[in-house]
């Protein structure tokens, strides 16, 4: 269910709050719109207390005005089913449904998003309203995506609440059956916390001072708040996909920066299009990098099919601590990046600046200053450039190297008394998935249960919890012919967040022919030397080689001598494994002679013009993306959508520019 196929075109648009301004502005709203080439917008996500201003009583009429107006000016919509955000009457009416933190102190309504994911009475009162919402706009023809309430777990997505603890102890007797089950599980003879009783266990609030609540414990009530929101937004959905079977629904994840609250691998498999929200973040100067990694995971959501980017914004947005404005370009190498790496469909956040409440600092694509101005000139443009890559809908990006990417591993990571506090499980995959993207190489990220049978390089980044079933077919591929890259603090532990014993990582010391037998992890800012000239930091650890060769050993830090980069081939594949941290260089040299091995050589460039392809059945378009103060002369052919430019061998692509290259 491609949106873009539908439409004809690649969306392009954000969020519209019709109900936030007079309705004389809704006419200028609508000429703007077509002005800026707006083809679709997201409308309703905070509605619900103007659709429904007190329990049972419903306000359809704007709502039927704006997307008849819409619908008469070609704008199509994307419509909410207006429950991210219950109003006032909810937490007043149901005080139970409000949020209470690890502390037991209760959230109270006045921002968003203030409701228990577990509250049946917010169940049941969302559901009412996404049910009565396609009851009447089910036929409507503007309507052309469903949007299951917005931005899930965004504020609320550990509630540590009474009612949360009476379905977390349901979750616990589904997943563990017996008490027993859950005894064994949790490691309960540790600190005298054995449970005798259902009612005993609770989520993990919070402990005495210097202690952290069982790490198994936090782990399962981590899965079981993915969960409690994913029912939520099925419930939803279903009432949703029963009304209007026609029209795609989905909800937009936050795939970005540290957000590691939902299990996305299990969201995406219920939704009928995977689309994203992306902000930059201010503090990072070279903020395309993220950019391309989180672009590049939310198509592994989508399964490598095409996505869509719901939201990002034009310029500043308000919520960090210095909202640094996008300078003149970069909302267009952004949105275009998006596209290059799969996303059909542009949107922001959001169309009209507000001119009250907490977001009216945040940048829209009408500004305060009206349809005038750089950012207001950039929309227009962007306008132009979204409507000329019609050709691209429906194409895909097919990655050289596959990341395996773990929630479990990333939420066991975090329940404290780890060897360091340094680890941060994003932290590997960043520095090696940067190296890869400087070459022109495209990664895949893929879910530590996929197939990896037609994988030539995968890379096992710091993934703590493994399975034996995933150890088995890392094995299995490395057997066939791939080459495999298994980065330190791997393996080390179960599902449940017990250590596999016999020295680390038990379930891949064959296949890599070493065991590690200590960790030694780093002090803060310390970095440790490699023979082979680079640095690495957070991490070393005592490897011991059974069977492999040693490719590079530390020369300094706690296990001086000792391996650092290691090789066992296996089969017809090799074993990589990986010891610290290593700086960009480093991550750069240790990953070259693994594409060697797989012929993989990217696609030719410099560094910081990122290089990606999208193809299909009817051709292929190399997007090039210039973040260098630099023109640079490129070894392309083809023509640019963007400008018409035909390019035959020598592409000059000027400093901070992007180019489409419809190749062959
Ligand atoms: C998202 C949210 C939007 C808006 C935006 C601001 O979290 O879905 O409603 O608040 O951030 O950047």
């Amino acid at each position: 269910m491609n949106v873009a196929r539908r439409l004809g075109t690649m969306p392009f648009g954000g969020d519209y709050n019709p109900e936030q301004w007079p309705r004389d502005v809704w006419d200028e709203d609508v000429r703007l719109m077509a002005e800026a080439g707006v083809t679709m917008v997201t409308v309703g996500v905070f509605s619900w207390a103007m659709l429904e201003p007190e329990p049972d009583r419903f306000e359809f009429g704007w709502l039927d005005e704006a997307l008849d107006l819409l619908h008469r000016h070609g704008v199509a919509v994307d419509l909410a089913t207006a429950t991210a955000s219950p109003p006032p009457w909810l937490a007043h009416r149901w005080p139970q449904t409000r949020l209470v933190d690890e502390a037991g102190t209760v959230r109270w309504p006045g921002g968003r998003q203030n409701y228990c994911p577990s509250s049946p009475v917010y169940r049941e009162r969302a559901v009412g309203l996404a049910r009565r919402m396609v009851e009447r706009y089910a036929g409507h023809p503007a309507v052309a995506l469903w949007h299951v309430g917005n931005e899930y777990g965004g504020h609320n997505a550990r509630c540590y609440c009474d009612v949360s603890a009476a379905a977390f102890r349901r979750w616990l007797r589904d997943r563990h059956g017996t008490l027993d089950g859950l005894n064994e599980a949790w490691g309960t003879a540790f600190w005298s916390q054995r449970y005798g009783d259902w009612e005993e266990v609770n989520p993990p609030r919070l402990t005495p001072f210097r202690t952290r609540p069982n790490p198994t414990s936090v782990l399962d009530f981590h899965r079981f708040c993915s969960d409690e929101l994913l029912a939520c937004f099925l419930l939803e959905r279903d009432v949703v996909t029963a009304g209007a079977p026609d029209t795609p629904v989905t909800t937009n994840f936050m795939v970005m920066h540290h957000f590691d609250k939902l299990d996305y691998w299990e969201w995406s498999r219920h939704v009928d299009v995977v689309a994203n929200d992306h902000y930059v973040e201010a503090f990072d100067e070279q903020p395309f990098y993220d950019l391309a990694f989180q672009a590049d995971l939310t198509r592994g959501f989508a399964r490598g099919r095409p996505w869509l980017l719901m939201e990002h914004s034009t310029s500043a947005v308000n919520w960090q601590p210095r909202n640094v404005a996008k300078a003149p370009g970069q909302m267009r190498r952004d949105t275009l990046t998006h596209m290059a790496r799969g996303a059909d469909g542009l949107l922001f956040f959001q169309w009209r600046q507000s001119l009250v409440g907490s977001e009216k600092f945040h940048s829209g694509l009408v500004p305060h200053t009206g349809p005038r101005g750089r950012v207001w000139d950039e929309v227009v443009a962007l306008g132009r450039d979204v409507a000329a890559l019609a050709p691209l809908i429906g194409s895909t990006v097919r990655g050289d190297v596959a990341f395996v990417w773990d929630y479990h591993s990333w939420w066991a990571t975090q329940t404290g008394n780890q060897p360091t506090v340094d680890l941060d499980y994003p932290d590997m995959a960043r520095v090696l998935h940067r190296a890869l993207v400087d070459r022109g190489v495209t990664v895949d990220f893929v879910a530590p249960d996929e197939s990896l049978d037609d994988r030539r390089l995968i890379v096992l980044p710091t993934t703590y919890v493994l399975e034996q079933a995933t150890a088995r077919r890392l094995a299995d591929a490395v057997r066939a012919g791939a080459t495999l890259l298994v980065t330190y603090f791997s393996g080390i532990a179960d599902r449940d967040d017990h250590v596999v014993p016999g020295g680390y990582p038990a379930l891949l010391q064959d296949l890599l022919g070493l065991r590690v037998d200590e960790f030694t992890p780093l002090r803060a800012g310390q970095r440790v030397g490699t023979d082979a000239g680079w640095h690495g930091d957070v991490w070393a650890e005592d490897v011991v080689v059974a069977d492999a060769e040693v490719v590079a050993r530390f020369t300094d830090g706690p296990v001086a001598g000792g391996p650092v980069l290691t090789r066992r081939p296996h089969g017809a594949g090799a074993a990589w494994y990986l010891a610290t941290r290593p700086d960009l260089a480093g991550a750069g040299q240790v990953l070259a002679p693994l594409l060697d091995e797989v012929g993989v050589d990217g696609i030719p460039g410099p560094a910081a013009v990122q290089r990606v392809r999208r193809s299909s059945s009817t051709g292929s378009w190399l997007t090039l993306v210039n973040h260098t103060d630099d023109a640079v002369r490129l070894d392309v052919r083809g023509r640019d959508l963007l400008t018409g430019v035909v390019a035959d061998g020598d592409l000059l692509l000027p400093a901070g520019a992007v180019a489409v290259i419809a190749e062959g």
